[in-house]
Formats: structure tokens, sequence, C-alpha cells
């Protein structure tokens, strides 16, 4: 069967990479892709967003599954659009898909079924949302554009001049066009942020392992967001009681929530979460995998992963057994280009990528890259993600930054901390640690 998996990012190397090691593939497209994607099948250059040419795509080479990586055409209606053709797909509807693609859609949703969230406010003229921060005495509070904005549409504020400009800078000045015609004003909510995918057919949810992303742009948590710059799974705070918490007053309820609603979801429900002392509580929910916590999903999990996406896309997700994951850990450093998540220059040449491979247990995913002749040039400002597993974080940690090492162009950074422990702040649950060899989720 030849599978299609649509997008460019690291995330769409992940899968590309997982669905090329099933005995049930027998080629991997990728639209657009990348160099990674390129070096593993074949790269057709279709956009993510161009859906006439995806339909087209998947139908002219007679595609037995597609897999849509990003948000972007889950919600244009990709799926849909396959679908009505009867190509098997794996991804949500766009009626699904607007849990991701509004967020005044998602905490309404969440509200009207008391599933656990932060209080929040919708303003869709900036003169009142300024007047209601003039008037907050509890800060800091979260300022969220309404529509899609690859990663730039949160902001923590700490007081109202922050706040006012942001609300500006959004509603005023359309920085981030559309997606800015509404907002939501959101209570800032202390804890741990955690990272849980599921998989489902619209019935049954399988739990993926948890995996924690660093989504600041500097060491100790510090700068302006991103859209991740490293990962590692598995998270040590993570109990078997926490992951029920979170399956049983989050993950359940919204399955049940969408059906009572009459929206099929099927593919992957992304929950980003705050873990508090009162128990988890939703930030947001994507509809499709983490950038980058699918490449360490896909490094830990042993199972086809084929057959899982086959299911969610047919309903028959209750007829498997649950996967079987590595014991390993896994730690990812994303190699970043000078300037990220600002500014940054494309085109540069990547040198050391196949001295890094070529280390045991390093798998480098290609997110921002572009194959020219013989060589691969950045082309983005997340450009790899360097992987490796091993057996406790520590000794992950040491090979993933071997690799990141082995690795060459001109402005390249990244952060230093992935995977360590960092200070706890007020209001977190008791410290992490690094889960050592033999150390076993409780
Ligand atoms: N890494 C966060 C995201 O994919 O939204």
């Amino acid at each position: 069967m030849k599978v299609l998996v649509v997008g460019s990012g690291g995330r769409e190397h992940a899968l590309a990479w997982k669905i090329s090691q099933s005995p049930l593939v027998t080629e991997v497209l990728c639209a657009p892709g990348n160099a990674g994607t390129h070096a593993l099948g074949r790269n057709v250059p279709v956009a993510a967003t161009d859906l006439d040419g995806l339909v087209a795509c998947a139908q002219s080479e007679g595609v037995g599954l597609v897999v849509v990586g990003p948000e972007d055409p889950l919600c244009l209606g990709l799926v849909d659009r396959l679908k009505a053709v009867d190509v098997p797909v794996y991804g949500p509807s766009a009626d699904g898909a607007r849990l991701e693609g509004s967020k005044v859609f998602m905490k309404e949703f969440l509200e009207r079924h008391r599933i656990p969230t932060g209080a929040w406010r919708r303003f869709d003229r900036s003169g009142a949302a300024k007047s209601y921060l003039e008037s907050n005495s509890v800060w800091p509070v979260v300022v969220k554009a309404d529509g899609l904005a690859a990663g730039k549409g949160v902001f923590v504020c700490h007081d109202t001049k922050e706040a006012c400009g942001v609300v500006d800078a959004i509603m005023e000045e359309r920085k981030l066009g559309a997606a800015g015609d509404e907002i939501v004003i959101e209570e800032f909510i202390e804890g741990r942020e955690l990272s849980v995918h599921a998989i489902t057919d619209g019935r049954t949810l399988l739990i993926l392992e948890p995996v924690m992303d660093h989504k600041q742009v500097g060491d100790g948590d510090t700068g302006p967001n991103t859209g991740g710059m490293g990962i590692y799974s598995p998270v040590s705070f993570v109990s078997q009681r926490l992951m029920r918490q979170i399956e049983q007053r989050v993950l359940i309820p919204t399955l049940h929530a969408l059906s009572v609603e009459g929206i099929e979801y099927q593919g992957t429900l992304f929950a980003g979460l705050m873990i508090t002392e009162a128990g988890p509580r939703v930030l947001e929910y994507n509809c499709r995998f983490g950038d980058p916590e699918t490449q360490a999903i896909m490094r830990r999990l042993d199972s086809d992963l084929v057959p899982i996406l086959l299911a969610s896309a047919n309903g028959t997700l209750e007829e498997l057994d649950p996967p079987d994951w590595k014991s390993a850990s896994c730690v990812g450093v994303v190699a970043a280009a000078e300037g990220y998540p600002g500014d940054y220059e494309k085109g540069y040449v990547i040198s050391g990528l196949q001295a890094a491979d070529a280390l045991d247990d390093v798998v480098v995913f290609h997110a921002g890259t572009r194959q020219d002749g013989g060589q691969v040039l950045t082309n983005g400002g997340r450009v790899l993600c360097v992987t490796a597993t091993a057996h406790g974080l520590e000794a992950a940690r040491e090979k993933a930054y071997r690799g990141y090492e082995a690795i060459e162009w001109a402005g390249k950074f990244c952060r230093r901390d992935i995977g360590l422990p960092r200070p706890q702040r007020p209001g977190e649950l008791e410290s992490e640690s690094f889960v050592h060899e033999g150390d076993e989720l409780v």
C-alpha cells in the first residue's frame, strides 16, 4: 500500500519514518515533504493547503491511506474532501478540527460539557477587551488569538500595559490577520504543562505515552514561545493515577461530548494540559500530532503505526491490541536557525547529517530543510530535531547532544537544557527528576 503524508515538518518526517518501517507499506509519498522525507520515499510538489492538488495526487497515485500532519489542511476540510472520494484518511473532519481552529469554539465546547479548563472571556472589539483588562486585578492573564496562528497567537501578559499592547497588535494592527478577529482572555493557571496525545476513531481512545515539550526559546524557560525547542519522554512526574485522571476527566468526556454534538472525530486528539493541585485542566486542544512531540512518540512506539492509523480511519480501534512501547527514554533537541522564533535566514548548507545519523540510537528528523542537488539546505526556523534513545533520560540526553554537535551550518543554535530537571516554580507539583534505568512510571 502507498501512504501519503501531508506536510513538511519534523512531525511529518517522523511519521513517514515510522510508516516506512511497516510491512504493509510499499512506498511513502510526502506532500510537499522536506530533505528528510525525500531520503525515505518520494516528495510530491503539492502544498499542504492545496486541497485540489492533494485529492488529485491521492487518487492518481492510488494511495491506500492519507495521513494529514498539520492543522491547516484539517481545518480547511481536506479529510472531508478525501472521504467524499473514498480515499482512506487519518485525521478529523473540518467540523472536529474546530477544536484547534477556534479558541472560542474550544472554550465554549469545554464549558458546555464541564471539562476542566481556565476561566475566560471572549472579545470581538479591542475597546471592550481593554476596558476589561483595565479593571482586572489578577495577573498574569493569557491573551489568545481565536484562529490559527502557527504557535504565535498565545501571550502571557503581566500587567495592563502589556496586555493592552497585545490586544492592539492582534485586533488593531492585525498582526495575525483574520486569526485575531476575536480574542480570548484567560486566567493564567499555575502548574506543570504536559502534552497528552490520543488516537481515536470516535468511539475508542488509544492514549499514547506522554511527552514533555520545551516551548520557550531560551534555557531555563526564558524568552519568547516557539513551536517547541525539544522533547523528552517518559515524563517522571506522570503517574498512572494522573493518566487515569486525564483519561476520565478530560479525554473520555471530550470524546463523549464530540459524539453528543454530532461531530465525528477520528484522528489525533492532542490535549495541551496544565496539571494543577486540583487535577488536569485543558489549556488547548490540537487536532493533529504535536511537533516535536511526535518525534519522541515515534521513536518510543514499538508497534507498527499503520494498522493503528487505519483502524482510526476505519472505526475499528477497539479490535486492536494496545501498542507496545520501548522502555528506552527519548530526548529530542531542536536545532534552530539564528533569529528563530523571529526573523531568520534560509539556504545555509547543512553538514554532518550522516555522521549524526550514524551514531548509535540517534535519528535526525528534518523540519525546515530542502534538498538541493546533493546538498541539504536550511529552509525554516526549526531546522532539525536530533533524537536519541537510551536507558534513562540522562544517557538519551547525552547522545542527543552528541548528535547535535556533529551537525553544522552557519547560525545553528539549540537549548542546552532539554530533558534536564528545572527549578520548581510557585504552584508546581512535586519536583521532577530523571527517570533512571529500571525506574517505572508509578
Ligand atoms: N509542540 C506544540 C504543538 O505542536 O502544538
